[in-house]
């Protein structure tokens, strides 16, 4: 039997997932469904990525052990695609993939003896040991040569990373090195021999003329003082293995590679060599770095690496937990059906580009493609059947005595005009589908959406039924109308199974879309006289002012005031509040309606600081109190307590960037110390507070003047 394997990245198990992790999942989900459809024994893999530096601090600031980092995000992954159909019990991935699972221990350490073990093309140790000097990005989990680091902002500060504007790590200590330098002529044949390995074309390009550009040998182990959170390597405990050797190799152990049981239970060999999904900010380590480990293992090559670009918000800018512009997950899943968020992501980005997102987009292509095109198809079609035809599948042939009069209402008697039209589209819609261009496949199914809708208008289904004479020429129209939708609910099946399934089910079907293989699709197989199913609306319309007005209103949570000493106010006692100062007298400038001034050197004495807020909890028996350690530039973050527990979630914190009031003298609050404030507006009747923020990136500690 036929097998397919397909694979997301494995995300970092530091922070708590948005739209972009959730985007490559929907892909991996949307062809793994393809595949299933097809009768194709499928496999389809995602996960997190558990070890390294990052997570280990991540752990230390949020006081967790980095193993109870990994399994609090996990939580959070596993409930967020539980709810958006992508888990096993959905008919989505089939595991969940943990680097901290023994058996990856185990397979990883095989493969890394083998590597050990191998000679490279040119005839040397694959792996050797040296020492490495050189700036680490723990964000990126990557060494950073110079042009990839921006210059220190000070003499004796670090150089910054370009991606993640955080100062480096300065590495210096004995380490394993892959001799990826002798591999780049292997790598550059791979490209050369297989032209579809590394898609689409333009990342292809990049790849190999990084490749041509000369590789350096690959620094795949740290000093366990350095960094303990990961695997040892075999033989020499003394040294923790890179976290991206670790990671990459995830994909054979999860299926068998290196552990017996594994592989009776998935099969290595059943299922590999696999579709690698990636997005194109970790293109070279899945075509570069994976591929040569994997010739120095002996391993065979994956089938193909496939790059997707980066959703970028409306105005096109990158999504970023910084900038505060990235898409919610919650609020996606509390406003969009799963169906009309996974057509929008497969529609709206050319697959391999960029794409930017947005709820007023998502919005109006669902009222558009969805609610008032699709559906719209859909229960036009079946509540005239239910009223013209007493809800039974009409007859799709005219009678010859009918033919005439058919042709006289300017009905095309022809039935095999429009099954053409429709088994071309549908061709066109696999043809793009094979090629991973799911907005032209999708464009291709909806020329069906339009020709159908446009057949329906031109035949006035309702001046039919007025004309008995008519009646099988109506029917005729119906059929042709109802067995297009049943040949949409098989192709849409793998993008929205949801839709595809309630389609099926209205038009009475039995069985599923999801094991009708669409290229086996005949036109004429929606048998005459069964019963449709109940008319209900597949796309309900969405409310574009209300939906938007509600989203707008939970981003910016008015409220409570976030400073520290309204942070107390009604919810501690009496005591623990400051009195609020006592009201400044009216000088010359309030009496023209301005408020009093202030000379620059009082402004210069509230020491404002960027913050980063690294943890957030509430406070037990403190409804409004968030405790937060906030990176502000320093050695220690500071703990800051304030008042917005009503209108921000502690997860939602996480990452943010903020303003804090650096020199405000620390004082108790429910028995902790507050050691600064953080700023925000304050407005209506509550005093609801929004966070002050930036809209560009700004590293932490930088003075606000
Ligand atoms: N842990 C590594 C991957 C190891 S794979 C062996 C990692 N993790 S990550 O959490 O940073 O996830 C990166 C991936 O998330 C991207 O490659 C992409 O698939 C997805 N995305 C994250 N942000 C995204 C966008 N803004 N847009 C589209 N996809 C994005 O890198």
């Amino acid at each position: 039997m036929k097998t397919f394997y397909v694979t997301t990245p494995i995300y970092y198990a530091n922070s708590l997932p948005h739209l972009g992790h959730l985007y490559t999942m929907i892909v991996a989900d949307t062809i793994a469904r393809a595949k299933r459809q097809r009768g194709i024994e499928t496999y389809f893999l995602t996960g997190t990525d558990e070890h390294g530096i990052n997570i280990e601090r991540a752990a230390q600031r949020a006081g967790r052990t980095p193993k109870e980092q990994a399994d609090y995000v996990v939580s959070y992954y596993k409930k967020m695609t539980a709810e958006f159909g992508l888990d096993t019990e959905h008919g989505g991935y089939d595991i969940f993939m943990r680097t901290t699972a023994p058996f990856h221990y185990q397979g990883v350490s095989e493969f890394w003896r083998k590597v050990a073990k191998a000679k490279t093309p040119k005839g040397n140790d694959a792996i050797y040991k040296g020492h490495y000097e050189g700036w680490f990005c723990a964000a990126c989990a990557e060494y950073k040569t110079e042009d990839e680091y921006a210059k220190p902002k000070a003499e004796g500060e670090p150089p910054t990373c370009l991606v993640h504007d955080t100062p480096l790590d300065r590495v210096s200590e004995e380490s394993y090195f892959f001799r990826l330098s002798d591999y780049a002529e292997a790598l550059l044949e791979v490209f050369e021999s297989r032209p579809d390995f590394v898609r689409p074309e333009a990342r292809r390009n990049e790849v190999i003329s990084f490749v041509r550009g000369g590789l350096q040998d690959l620094s795949v182990s740290r000093l366990k003082s350095s960094v303990s959170w990961g695997i040892p390597v075999p033989d020499d405990p003394e040294h923790t293995m890179y976290v991206w050797f670790d990671a990459l190799i995830n994909y054979i152990t999860a299926i068998g590679y290196g552990n017996e049981e594994r592989e009776r239970a998935v099969g290595f060999k059943k299922y590999w060599p696999a579709l690698h999904l990636v997005g194109k900010d970790i293109l070279r380590f899945h075509a570069v770095y994976w591929p040569a480990f994997l010739i120095a293992a002996g391993v065979e090559l994956p089938c193909a690496i496939v790059a997707h670009g980066m959703w970028l918000d409306p105005n096109g800018r990158k999504m970023s937990k910084t900038l505060g512009n990235t898409i919610e997950l919650d609020v996606l899943q509390k406003h969009f059906s799963i169906d009309a968020i996974r057509y929008f992501c497969l529609r709206e980005m050319v697959f391999g580009q960029d794409g930017r997102f947005g709820y007023e987009a998502l919005i109006d292509r669902s009222n558009s493609d969805l609610a008032s095109g699709l559906g719209n198809l859909s229960s036009r079609t079946l509540t005239m059947i239910a009223r013209y035809c007493d809800s039974r599948i009409p007859s799709g042939v005219i009678p010859e005595d009918k033919l005439l009069l058919a042709k006289r209402t300017g009905v095309d008697t022809d039935e095999t005009t429009v099954a053409g039209f429709i088994e071309h589209a549908r061709d066109q819609f696999l043809l793009h589908f094979e090629n991973l261009a799911f907005s032209r496949a999708l464009e291709a199914a909806w020329s069906v959406v339009a020709r159908i809708d446009k057949m329906i208008t031109d035949a006035k289904p309702w001046d039919l039924a007025k004309d008995e004479n008519q009646k099988q020429t109506l029917g005729v129209i119906l059929y042709r109308a109802a067995e297009s939708l049943r040949w949409l609910s098989v192709l849409l099946h793998p993008v929205m199974p949801g839709a595809s399934q309630a389609m099926w089910n209205q038009l009475g079907l039995q069985g599923s879309p999801a094991q009708t293989n669409p290229s086996e699709l005949k036109w004429g197989e929606l048998k005459e006289g069964s019963s449709i199913g109940d008319v209900q609306p597949v796309f309900p319309r969405i409310d574009k002012a209300n939906v938007m007005a509600e989203i707008n209103a939970a981003e910016e949570p008015a409220g409570v005031h976030a400073t520290e000493a309204d942070a107390v106010a009604g919810s501690a006692s009496a005591q623990e509040t400051q009195p609020a100062p006592p009201m400044k007298h009216a000088t010359e400038a309030d009496a023209v309606g301005v408020t009093s001034f202030i000379e620059i050197d009082d402004f210069a004495k509230v020491d404002l600081r960027v913050g980063q807020v690294l943890s957030a909890e509430r406070v037990p028996k403190a409804d409004k109190l968030l405790l937060m350690k906030i990176d502000i530039g320093e050695e220690q973050p500071r703990q800051v307590l304030a008042g917005i527990a009503q209108y921000y979630e502690p997860e939602k914190m996480i990452g943010r960037k903020v303003v804090v009031v650096a020199n405000l003298k620390p004082r108790k609050l429910r028995g902790f110390e507050s050691q600064g404030m953080v700023v925000a507006a304050s407005y209506g009747e509550e005093g609801r507070p929004v966070i002050a923020t930036f809209t560009e990136d700004v590293p932490n500690g930088a003075r606000l003047k």
